[in-house]
């Protein structure tokens, strides 16, 4: 595991962009397991300069979203599939055809989670996972206390998820409560993990992720058992790390 420290918001964007970068030059048809949230949005803005700028190229790529609400359609502007587009697939050149996001509006639970679970297979896996942090340690809709060895699923969202997921919609009764996710099997399968970390209300499921115990009480924790986890945190997201000590003498763990 190797940590990268940023200052700030918009610094840890440039330095996750570079790793997504990396990975788009060495293989241009890599599959990009990619996520939502206001995390990315920084990364999604450097790779779009970047393009623009001719440096990189998106239409060999594959995408692989994380997740979707169950309930909302490509179209509802709350919807990861909208997210994606408005922040970056339409200001790109990927290819419609290599986007691939779990339908939300499919009714039939294990008929979705298995297509789903069938083209992350069919492509031959994900190359590099990209991932945020919730507050309370949860990677994609993976919530604390499920078991890691699940594939794609339908989770019921924590109180915790629902309340931080609020601010996007216009009443709580709007929230969705059930989204379709890849689960951690999925997640750990990638050949690569880059998750991105930023301000400090997530210092302590950081902390927690990277030096606590693993357990599915912190699902962020199992990446510590993965080989190739890039961890891109500003200092505020880093702040508990650093007060505990964990970061004085080395930056990369083994
Ligand atoms: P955020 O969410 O990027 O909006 O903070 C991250 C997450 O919940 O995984």
């Amino acid at each position: 595991m190797r940590i990268y420290q940023a200052k700030n918001y918009q610094e840890m964007s440039r330095k996750a962009a570079n790793i997504i970068s990396a990975q788009i030059i060495m293989k241009p048809d890599a599959v990009l397991g990619l996520a939502t949230g206001s995390t990315p949005l920084g990364v999604y803005r450097q790779l779009i300069d970047w393009y623009n700028k001719g440096d990189l190229d998106f239409s060999e790529i594959r995408s692989v979203n994380l997740d979707e609400y169950k309930g909302l359609a490509a179209d509802n502007d709350q919807s990861y599939a909208y997210f994606m587009q408005a922040n970056l697939f339409s200001q790109v050149n990927i290819r419609p055809e290599n986007i691939y996001i779990p339908n939300g509006m499919e009714e039939d639970i294990p008929l979705e989670c298995s297509r789903y679970n069938s083209i992350i297979r069919s492509l031959g896996g994900i190359d590099l996972q990209l991932l945020g942090i919730g507050n309370n340690g949860h990677i994609g809709f993976n919530e604390p206390g499920e078991a890691f060895e699940l594939e794609t699923h339908c989770v019921k969202l924590t109180e915790n998820t629902i309340q931080a997921n609020a601010r996007f919609f216009d009443s709580m009764d709007d929230v969705p409560r059930y989204a379709y996710s890849t689960g951690i099997k999925n997640i750990m399968q990638a050949r690569g993990i880059l998750l991105a970390a930023s301000g400090e209300a997530k210092a302590e499921a950081l902390y927690k992720a990277l030096y606590g115990p693993i357990s599915p009480a912190v699902p962020a924790s199992i990446l510590q058992l993965h080989n190739n986890v890039y961890i891109v945190a500003d200092e505020a997201a880093l702040s508990l790390i650093r007060e505990k000590g964990c970061l004085d003498a080395e930056e990369e763990r083994p």
